[in-house]
């Protein structure tokens, strides 16, 4: 396929001012012939994503949210609208993470104003879904992943500003991971879904795998087929395992 991967690191709640520093030390890992090859993403707490956009400028690492309100603007306090995120330097946001989906109740028609108020602000959308342990014990991955997929994903979703992230909720932040052919089980099937969906364009939209990507097992998992890249929690915060994941390409 010809598409170009994405490997993409969510800080989730860490990073003080500190870490900013953590991009210089991603920008010099990220060289012209590994910039050739995959596109690099780090999304960063709302605190530190205009520091962190100013100082990635010009070093190709694009920076992104975590998160964002269904409106523009208006009276919801402590929520970040993705235009302010676009404004910030983002050029992206993570929406509908399985984190934000069990700690602060997000449907997937939440996830779908979410992901809409992002493409309506020129960012593109990362949509998460995955399924739990229970869930996969009981034999309805694929039952959960495909509804979680038709309902979450923005009306006017392209391949230029679309990308789904299929992050099984018991492998984040667990070192467990899926097998390659349960991943590659899962891929196949939400591109099957994204075609059915969206047209030829779903054969386009980058699919992500998230959930425990280390180096050591980032090429296993990055050589599944339909797999796109990576979404990387905890090995994105310090540059040398960040890189050592992008490497796997
Ligand atoms: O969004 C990425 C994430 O949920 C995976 O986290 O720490 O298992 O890589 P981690």
């Amino acid at each position: 396929m010809g598409m170009k991967p994405l490997v993409a690191g969510n800080w989730k709640m860490n990073g003080l001012t500190a870490a900013l520093a953590e991009i210089d030390r991603m920008a010099a890992g990220f060289d012209a012939a590994l910039a050739g090859r995959i596109d690099l993403m780090v999304c960063p707490p709302a605190t530190l994503l205009a520091a962190l956009a100013a100082r990635a400028t010009g070093t190709g690492i694009a920076v992104g949210g975590q998160d964002c309100h269904a409106a523009a603007s208006g009276a919801h306090t402590g929520d970040i609208a993705a235009e302010m995120i676009a404004d910030a330097g983002g050029t992206a946001v993570i929406v509908g993470h399985s984190e934000r989906r069990s700690d602060h109740g997000e449907t997937d028609a939440v996830v779908k104003a979410k992901a809409e108020a992002a493409l309506r602000a020129g960012l593109t959308a990362i949509v998460c879904i995955g399924e739990t342990r229970a869930e996969r014990e009981a034999g309805r991955t694929l039952e959960v992943v495909g509804g979680q997929l038709a309902g979450s994903l923005p009306d006017g979703a392209h391949a230029g500003n679309l990308v789904v992230a299929y992050e099984p909720v018991w492998a984040i932040g667990t070192g467990l991971t899926p097998t390659p052919a349960d991943v590659a089980e899962v891929h196949g099937f939400l591109r099957g879904r994204l075609v059915a969906l969206l047209g030829a364009e779903g054969s386009n939209v980058r699919i992500l795998y998230g959930g425990s990507v280390k180096p050591s097992n980032a090429a296993e998992l990055m050589a599944v087929p339909d797999v796109n890249g990576a979404l990387v929690g905890g090995a994105s915060l310090k540059a040398a395992d960040f890189l050592g994941i992008a490497a796997a390409y």
